[in-house]
């Protein structure tokens, strides 16, 4: 990677996403992100383009900040806007995503491609572990406020913030 024409070793990423909710495929991307950089940011889009998430930005970033608590050097914090204007603002060097599928792949190579193309900076995939393949956000969801059993794909935190959500909802029809 390269800074100012130098060759620099990139110290930090940052993981950006929308978490809602975070599940346990994020969070091993998080685990294996933290092995490889000194330092990740883990930044929840404030208003995710695709859809109103079902989670408030506090309750994604309590998520975040309870399933990432053993990772010293993994901060959770938010963005609005363009990807690549905040990782200008805090001085990322790199982005890291997740791929589940080569399904992904699709929309991310034209993301990642725009962003390099605003902020210069490059973004790097790290591959699901293959026991998350089919775990995302979306699913967990619609399974979860159905009744079924998603303990074994979502964070135990994550899993105590939907229960009250889903109570919650449960009491007020
Ligand atoms: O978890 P998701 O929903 O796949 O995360 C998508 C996210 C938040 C990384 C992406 O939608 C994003 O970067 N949004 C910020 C707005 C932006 O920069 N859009 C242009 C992308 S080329």
């Amino acid at each position: 990677m390269k800074r100012n024409g130098r060759a620099t070793i990139a110290t930090h990423a940052i993981l950006p996403g929308s978490f809602d909710p975070p599940t346990n495929g994020h969070l091993d991307v998080i685990e294996r992100a933290a092995k490889c950089f000194a330092r990740v940011t883990v930044a929840v889009v404030v208003n995710p383009q695709k859809r109103s998430p079902m989670f408030s930005l506090d309750e994604r970033e309590s998520m975040l900040k309870s399933c990432t608590a053993h990772l010293p050097t993994v901060s959770v914090t938010h963005f609005r806007g363009l990807l690549a204007d905040y990782v200008k603002d805090i001085e990322a060097d790199v982005i890291v995503k997740g791929l589940r599928a080569v399904s992904d792949f699709e929309s991310e190579m034209s993301t990642a491609l725009m962003n390099r193309s605003l902020s210069g900076v490059d973004t790097l995939f790290l591959m699901s572990d293959q026991k998350y393949s089919f775990v995302s956000s979306s699913i967990v969801k619609e399974v979860f406020f159905l009744g079924g059993d998603v303990a074994a794909l979502v964070p135990e935190p994550a899993l105590r913030i939907m229960s009250a959500k889903r109570a919650g909802a449960h009491r007020s029809t």
